[in-house]
């Protein structure tokens, strides 16, 4: 965060595809006695409720779920190349079985409102809760996608951020 300039979402340049789909982010809540951690590549920015908003979605397994829904905010944190296997491990190890975290090599840090990020982040939004929701078996258009994604139905939780900080390298 140190290194990172406060910006309007709306200066942002990046590709949302590339962003999340391929370069993956950080979904972090908590504060600074507890919070976890997950790589997400599923989401996107937009604007809803006339608010600039980021969309994200937790599967009901993740321990990062709890965290997400106990807290009024969440961060989004977004690196570069070099950090790709500390993205790898801290989506395929659970926060539940250990300190991923400091295994991760990344090095934690908060906002000024005490939400937790990463000081090697090139990209941070911090998100403000509007919506929690969830996925509903019959409520998707197409069947053929259910069944692949969710073969477990374990739908995803749907949330609506409101990005009320932005920071940019
Ligand atoms: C590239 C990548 C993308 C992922 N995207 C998501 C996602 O969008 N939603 C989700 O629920 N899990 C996603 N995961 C899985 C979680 O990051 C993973 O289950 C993680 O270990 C959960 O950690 P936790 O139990 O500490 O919350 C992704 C994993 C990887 C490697």
């Amino acid at each position: 965060m140190k290194n990172l300039k406060a910006i309007d979402p709306k200066e942002l340049t990046a590709n949302t595809f590339r962003l999340i789909g391929e370069q993956w982010t950080l979904i972090s809540a908590g504060d600074r006695e507890s919070f976890n951690t997950m790589t997400a590549s599923w989401g996107g920015f937009g604007v809803l409720w006339n608010k600039p908003v980021v969309y994200i979605f937790i599967r009901p397994q993740r321990h990062t779920l709890g965290f997400v829904q106990k807290k009024s905010h969440f961060t989004l944190s977004f690196f570069g190349e070099e950090h790709r296997p500390a993205l790898q491990m801290l989506g395929t190890r659970s926060g539940r079985d250990g300190d991923k975290v400091a295994e991760s090599g990344l090095t934690p840090c908060f906002t000024e409102s005490g939400n937790p990020t990463f000081e090697e982040a090139t990209l941070v939004m911090e998100c403000r809760k509007l919506y929690d929701g969830e996925l509903k078996a019959d409520e998707f258009v197409v069947d053929k996608l259910r069944e692949v994604v969710y073969p477990e139905g374990d739908f995803h939780r749907i949330f609506v951020g409101e990005i009320v900080g932005c920071w940019e390298k």
